[in-house]
């Protein structure tokens, strides 16, 4: 993956000509296998399999085009209000996709990281993504961010709780908590905010997914179900990533006089 990011070889409208800088990160709220699967009469379960093959996709594309960070919404904190049949064959895809993929994410130098509460996650599900995390931790390829049991608000909260650890123990004033020293303590914070944000389905909010960080991000909807993406859905969003300007508050657009 990284020989093909690096790659120059790819001339479509994702990857520029002139000037344009492909999104660094790019998030993803993956949504839809369940009507991609009720659209073709099949359970929802089927649905999450082609799920995850569109995920290897997704994987392979976004390091085709030069990104270099790839967040993925896998399991948010309110999913766990689904029914346990459904929780079972989404734990069930993780584990088979960790156990499959590992291997193969790791021979092409992709790094995984995992973001989301898991103190309550059950044993072996943790032991999973800390081996995913451990295995790959020296790559330097793509990185992969998968937020399982993750919410946005949560994450939030828990770092105002490290940051409340220390003003207790007198470490830091109540004045000195800015926006900076609180992003210094969610769940990755040496990473850069996404730029772009892709929810599938049609779908047009954020589910609780990377409040903080969505700040700036530019955000793009597409109709299709998750199960449908492919390397044409993410060059239309970044196509229309590439239209959009970026201004941050200030006037200017990047790189205008
Ligand atoms: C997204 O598809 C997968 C997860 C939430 C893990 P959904 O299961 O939400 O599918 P829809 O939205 O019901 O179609
Ligand atoms: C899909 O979220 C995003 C995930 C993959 C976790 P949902 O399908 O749970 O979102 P809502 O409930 O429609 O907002
Ligand atoms: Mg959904």
């Amino acid at each position: 993956m990284p020989e093909a990011a690096a790659s120059p070889k790819t001339p479509d409208a994702a990857m520029p000509d002139s000037g344009f800088e492909p999104p660094r990160h790019v998030a993803i709220i993956m949504d839809g296998n369940g009507r991609w699967a009720a659209e073709r009469g099949l359970p929802r379960s089927e649905g999450h399999r082609r799920g995850v093959e569109a995920l290897r996709r997704a994987v392979r594309a976004v390091g085709e085009l030069g990104i270099k960070i790839l967040t993925i919404y896998s399991f948010s904190s309110e999913n766990w209000s689904r029914p346990v049949t459904e929780i079972r064959d989404l734990r069930g895809l993780l584990r088979h996709f960790i156990r499959n993929d590992l291997a193969e994410l790791h021979k092409n130098n992709v790094r995984v990281r995992i973001i989301g509460a898991r103190d309550d996650l059950e044993p072996e599900i943790r032991r999973l993504l800390e081996e995913a995390e451990q295995l790959t931790r020296s790559n330097n390829g793509l990185l992969l961010v998968v937020a399982f049991n993750y919410g946005g608000r949560q994450e939030i909260a828990r770092a105002a709780q490290r940051v409340a650890e220390l003003v207790g123990a007198g470490r830091l004033r109540p004045g000195d908590i800015t926006a900076d020293v609180i992003g210094r303590h969610l769940d990755a914070p040496d990473l850069p905010d996404p730029d772009l944000m892709i929810r599938t389905s049609g779908e047009q909010r954020l589910t609780n997914f990377l409040l903080w960080q969505a700040a700036y991000s530019e955000l793009v909807f597409v109709p299709g179900y998750w199960p449908d993406f492919d390397r044409t859905t993410l060059e239309n969003a970044i196509a229309e990533y590439r239209r959009r300007e970026r201004r941050f508050g200030g006037l200017k657009a990047r790189g205008g006089p």
